[in-house]
């Protein structure tokens, strides 16, 4: 079909209230906005302002009452567990009706926190939907987030009441949830009232009396009471979520969504962008600890009438590199949403795509990459594997939907390979100078997005508009600061390169590498250090710490960089992929003192760099390739200056 890209673009920029005043006749409103959007409210204006709505209503009771009541709503499968549980609407209502009782009875009311660690259960998603069920704001914290993660999030979040469970399930290690949360909480300066814990046999844990509430036993007692919880009506602009995000330094953002706007964007993307219909099976293999799970394995497809798959598994190794055709065939899905990483692990281990042709994937049409650049290799393979398309597309945790896509709803857009495509309505994205000014097509920059921001993105950090304004619309006045560089050409494609800010990428996994110098900077013996992303075969990124240890320690080297991957681990959690630190004796640095991590990654990625003309002492930079060869990293070669170094 010839797409219609180009038309619903310019419709939107012609007219942006129109445009989403119509997307939002797809939403049930129980009273009617006064503005479609109001400059006047919050930092940069908010999107349907005046009106009412809830959440849990639109994606859940509107279907059962709809129709859509037997028709499966959520499908948990997990390989790794070996069992598999299906919900049909009305069930799904069901299990969240009866945890927003509970919830209610251990005292939450609308605008409070419930903060959910949860592995990927069913339960999970059901905690989301029975906190938006009676307008309580969760904060979901990703399983691989250790103790002290969680109690930063607990103190910003300030949760009346937590949700998690005994126990997560990683390849070959079963993760103890209770002694995280329990330390968590002793850390955090703000206690909750009370958790509701999540027995699995896999492990079960002992409850805390007085503080901890059995999930089950409670639910099922909602259940036989046959309490009902109607939706509770929020404002448009009332938060939905806080999603904590890396920042710049160990202290997270805690991304607000609200529900009006988050409602019309999200139901717009699954037709339009997903070229999903109601009653086709979604499956977003992430974890509903990021923004993907969030979005696309709870919200997008339930409001759309779709089934949703809740994976718990790897693409590897549970058991086997034909997973995801097993889910595929099994359950009938029709569009797939992942991270480049997963198929390039999927790749490394089924190379020739044998497992792919064991199973009938006749129902799958289309193969969305996200949360990373996805490499043009890695997307090659699955095309050639598939016979879908795969389509890269761009977002961040702020945005909650793409960025750039290529709206396969509308008609595809040829695919450039190492593009996410184009803009999105809503996203009048631009490139600029670090002075603010526009660059030529093709030219590499800031990439940004001018105000306002459309549906369904962060309006604010929660309680922080100033550090929002300061971490995103300080730099460019007048636009959203992405925090990413790229280009766009001559056909309107964006090609998203690299952050400018130091977030590393880690398998699809967004992280800090100065929330990890933070923790490192605590180990007693180091006196200072930096961390780098060095490249990785699989997860893209990994990080490499840098250490200088203080004058007179003369403990064994090896075993301080030990303990120090040991900490970052214990401080930071698994999720980090931090496994490497190297001592050198000096960090290299400008003669104002900013440390040269640019050069030092290209030196550990064997790329050629040059000498920064500002550098304090050059030779440090020989001793840092040195001290990387020697554990097997970096063969780069320095070129005589020609371009500025960075
Ligand atoms: N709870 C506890 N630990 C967790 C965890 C969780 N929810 N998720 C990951 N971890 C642990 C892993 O077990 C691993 O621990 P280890 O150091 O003991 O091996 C560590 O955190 C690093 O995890 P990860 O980087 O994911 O590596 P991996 O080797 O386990 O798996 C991939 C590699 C590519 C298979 C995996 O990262 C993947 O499937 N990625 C998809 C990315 C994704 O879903 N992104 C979301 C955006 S779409
Ligand atoms: P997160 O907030 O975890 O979704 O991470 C957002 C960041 O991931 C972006 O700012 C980009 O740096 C990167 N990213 C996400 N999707 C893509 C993509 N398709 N291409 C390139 N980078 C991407």
């Amino acid at each position: 079909m010839p797409t219609r890209y180009s038309q619903v673009y310019a419709a939107w920029k012609a007219d942006p209230e129109a445009f989403w005043a119509e997307a939002a006749k797809e939403i049930d409103w129980s009273k009617p906005w006064d503005k479609v959007f109001d400059p006047d409210q919050g930092v940069y204006g908010r999107w349907f302002a005046g009106a009412e709505c809830n959440t849990c209503y639109n994606a859940v009771d509107r279907h059962v009452e709809g129709g859509r009541a037997g028709q499966l709503a959520l499908i948990h499968d997990s390989p790794i567990t070996g069992t598999q549980r299906k919900f049909t609407y009305a069930e799904l209502k069901r299990e969240v009706e009866a945890l927003a009782a509970v919830l209610q009875d251990n005292g939450v009311q609308k605008g409070d926190r419930v903060l959910i660690y949860m592995p990927m259960v069913a339960e999970a998603a059901f905690a989301m939907l029975a906190c938006a069920r009676i307008g309580a704001i969760h904060s979901v914290v990703f399983g691989g987030f250790a103790a002290r993660e969680l109690a930063t999030r607990i103190d910003d979040a300030k949760p009346k009441l937590i949700i998690s469970a005994s126990c997560g399930i990683e390849p070959g290690r079963v993760v103890a949830y209770k002694p995280l949360l329990d330390g968590a909480i002793d850390l955090a300066k703000t206690k909750p009232a009370k958790c509701v814990i999540l027995q699995r046999p896999e492990l079960e844990c002992e409850l805390t009396p007085g503080r901890d509430v059995d999930y089950a036993e409670s639910v099922s007692a909602a259940k036989a009471a046959g309490t009902e919880v109607p939706c509770v009506p929020v404002a448009a602009t009332d938060p939905l979520y806080v999603l904590y995000t890396s920042g710049t330094t160990g202290q997270p953002k805690g991304v607000v969504r609200d529900n009006g706007g988050h409602m019309v964007a999200l139901k717009w993307s699954m037709k339009n962008q997903y070229g999903v219909d109601p009653g086709e099976v979604f499956w977003a293999a992430s974890d509903v600890g990021w923004v993907v799970g969030h979005s696309y394995i709870v919200y997008a497809p339930l409001l759309h009438g779709c089934t949703t798959i809740l994976f718990e598994g790897k693409p590897v190794g549970t058991p086997d590199a034909g997973t995801f055709w097993r889910v595929i065939e099994e359950h009938k899905v029709a569009a797939l949403f992942t991270a480049p990483t997963a198929f390039r692990a999927i790749k490394g281990q089924d190379p020739k795509g044998e497992f792919v042709r064991k199973y009938d994937l006749s129902n799958f049409r289309t193969l969305f990459l996200a949360g990373e650049r996805a490499d043009p290799e890695t997307i090659k393979w699955a095309e050639n594997q598939l016979k879908v398309p795969v389509i890269d597309h761009w977002w961040q945790t702020e945005t909650g939907s793409p960025i750039s896509n290529n709206p396969i709803g509308l008609g595809i857009l040829p695919v450039k390979y190492g593009s996410p495509a184009v803009s999105m309505p809503g996203y009048d994205v631009q490139v600029v100078s670090d002075e603010g000014h526009p660059v030529d097509t093709g030219t590499l920059g800031n990439v940004v997005v001018k105000l306002p921001l459309p549906p369904g993105c962060l309006p604010t950090l929660w309680n922080a508009d100033q550090r929002f304004r300061d971490a995103y619309l300080a730099e460019f006045p007048g636009y959203y600061k992405t925090a990413d560089a790229g280009y766009i050409d001559e056909d309107g494609y964006l090609f998203i390169m690299a952050r400018t800010d130091d977030i590393i990428n880690v398998a699809g996994h967004r992280l800090s590498t100065g929330g990890m110098e933070e923790v490192i900077a605590e180990h007693p013996d180091v006196a200072e250090c930096a961390v780098i992303g060095t490249a990785d075969a699989l997860k893209g990124q990994v990080p490499c710490g840098f250490v200088v240890l203080n004058a007179g320690v003369d403990r064994d080297t090896a075993e301080i960089e030990k303990e120090v991957v040991a900490l970052v681990r214990e401080r930071i959690g698994p999720v980090a992929a931090y496994k490497l630190t190297v001592a050198v004796k000096r960090l290299p640095k400008t003669r104002s003192g900013k440390i040269l991590r640019g050069t030092m990654q290209k030196i550990a990625d064997g790329e050629e760099w040059s000498m920064p003309a500002t550098i304090d002492d050059p030779a440090i930079l020989d001793e840092i390739g040195a001290a990387l060869r020697e554990k097997g990293i970096g063969t780069s070669q320095r070129i005589e200056p020609t371009a500025p170094a960075h």
